[in-house]
């Protein structure tokens, strides 16, 4: 009966193509603070009139306010209240997430000695998961630091602290942990092996905007997190980025060095480059974040269900519980599949048959760095410091045999999808025909 068959092949599709959102979203909240920013004039560093009011109760940073502008400050106020509201953080916006994993790796160089914790310096070791946006690594690299590709748990996809532990050496500087898709990294095993290191964690939230550990907002935990707001992101201003920190004197030489080294409270001189976030961005972020709680809780209901529904799916396996994590993050819901069960088809098959029954994007994860086409440190001259240098930025030095099996393994749904409660119903409901008629799409479907 047609109506049984999946879309790949002829059927109608569970859901009508054209009925999820794009981020970032525009409606009449975005015309009201851009339409506010541009009428108070506020696109000059240190600009101190205002657009929309600010969320009440919240006061504006000093430090942003005065290197970066109102919007900018009011949108570091804001998300500091979404992101992390039992614990006190300093925000700092910028121009992307790469720029943010740079700039913290920075600006640990100046103030990490007073924290306490070792300065990266050239040719020390960066901890990073192998399984990643090869920002991670590269943002390292831009610091002319070596990123040490470390192994991810299959359960999460983030980096497995044994495996973590079995990289350090004495030129380990700092551990940077990603939060991947909908799950967090263990934050409790990196940060007591970075403490015992005495260098800095990292947490790379890209993916985590919303997400909660243990009572606190991701980000929060480590001695910097960054987030990105790029166009894919459940929390987007088409680009930028966010830095934040718990430490007064990081954020105050995070907003310098975002803004050409210019001194900003108890900032240190360090030569630094324009990485501003546009007030533009910032008003367009503000307008973003008022929809952003509602639509994450949303996402995050959503997740869940598909978890619970995943697990009596034949062929298709939950990631594992994280029993630490309040809110997880509500990027992409990420699943693994065991192939055996489709008979023959391959994950791409998979990939294109959910797609087309479901009309929404079904991603394959991010080609382990190990052996990733957006990750070459080897094509940029300018990063041949030394022999030993070169040798060690070397990609191909990594094992990342758990990584790779993720890739081979693991599908993601766009967070659009989340949002729609009778989604997972139309997952199952899609994996069923799918799996009725998989020996057909084995043979018939080209990817
Ligand atoms: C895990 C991860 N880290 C860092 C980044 C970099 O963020 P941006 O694209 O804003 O530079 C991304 C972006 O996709 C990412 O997914």
């Amino acid at each position: 009966m047609a109506t049984n068959l999946p879309a790949v092949l002829g059927g109608d599709p569970v859901r009508r193509p054209g009925t999820f959102r794009t981020t970032p979203e525009v409606g009449i909240e975005e015309v009201l603070y851009l339409g506010a920013h541009v009428a108070a004039r506020d696109w000059e560093p240190d600009a101190q009139t205002g657009g929309r009011p600010l969320a009440e109760g919240l006061t504006l940073p000093r430090n942003v306010l005065e290197v970066l502008g109102w919007e900018q400050a009011a949108l570091a106020a804001e998300f500091a209240a979404v992101q992390s509201p039992a614990w006190p953080t300093n925000v700092v916006p910028l121009d992307n997430g790469t720029h943010a994993i740079r700039l913290a790796l920075a600006a640990l160089t100046r103030v990490g000695p007073v924290l306490g914790l070792r300065p990266p310096q050239v040719g020390d070791e960066v901890l990073v998961p192998a399984l990643t946006w090869q920002a991670t690594a590269g943002a390292a690299l831009r610091r002319n630091l070596v990123p040490v590709l470390v192994d991810v748990l299959p359960g999460t996809l983030a980096m497995d602290p044994e495996a973590a532990e079995a990289a350090v050496t004495d030129r380990t500087a700092a551990i940077v942990a990603v939060h991947p898709y909908c799950r967090m990294a263990a934050l409790d095993r990196l940060g007591a092996l970075a403490s015992r290191l005495g260098v800095g964690l990292i947490e790379d939230c890209a993916h985590a905007h919303g997400a909660v550990w243990a009572g606190r907002g991701a980000g929060t935990i480590g001695v910097v997190g960054t987030f990105s707001l790029q166009g894919s992101k459940s929390l987007s201003t088409g680009e930028g980025g966010f830095a934040l920190t718990g430490d007064e004197s990081l954020a105050d030489q995070l907003c310098s060095l975002v803004t050409c080294g210019r001194p900003v409270g108890n900032s240190i001189e360090m030569q630094a480059d324009n990485d501003r976030m546009p007030g533009v961005a910032a008003a367009l972020g503000r307008a973003q974040l008022l929809r952003f709680p509602e639509q994450h809780a949303r996402r995050v209901a959503t997740l869940g269900e598909l978890d619970r529904r995943a697990a009596d799916l034949p062929g298709i396996v939950p990631l594992d519980a994280q029993p630490e994590v309040d809110v997880p993050p509500g990027y992409k819901w990420a699943f693994r599949v065991d192939l055996d069960r489709f008979g023959g088809m391959s994950l791409d098959q998979l990939r294109v048959a959910l797609e087309q029954d479901l009309s929404c994007e079904f991603a394959r994860i991010y080609t382990p760095l190990t052996d990733s086409p957006y990750y070459r440190p080897h094509s940029d001259d300018g990063l041949r410091l030394s022999d030993d240098f070169w040798s060690r930025i070397n990609p191909a030095r990594y094992y990342s045999p758990e990584a790779w099996q993720a890739y081979d393994s693991v599908l993601a749904a766009e967070h659009a999808a989340l949002l729609d409660p009778g989604f997972p119903d139309q997952f199952a409901t899609a994996v069923t025909r799918i799996l009725a008629n998989c020996a057909r799409i084995a043979r018939d479907v080209r990817p």
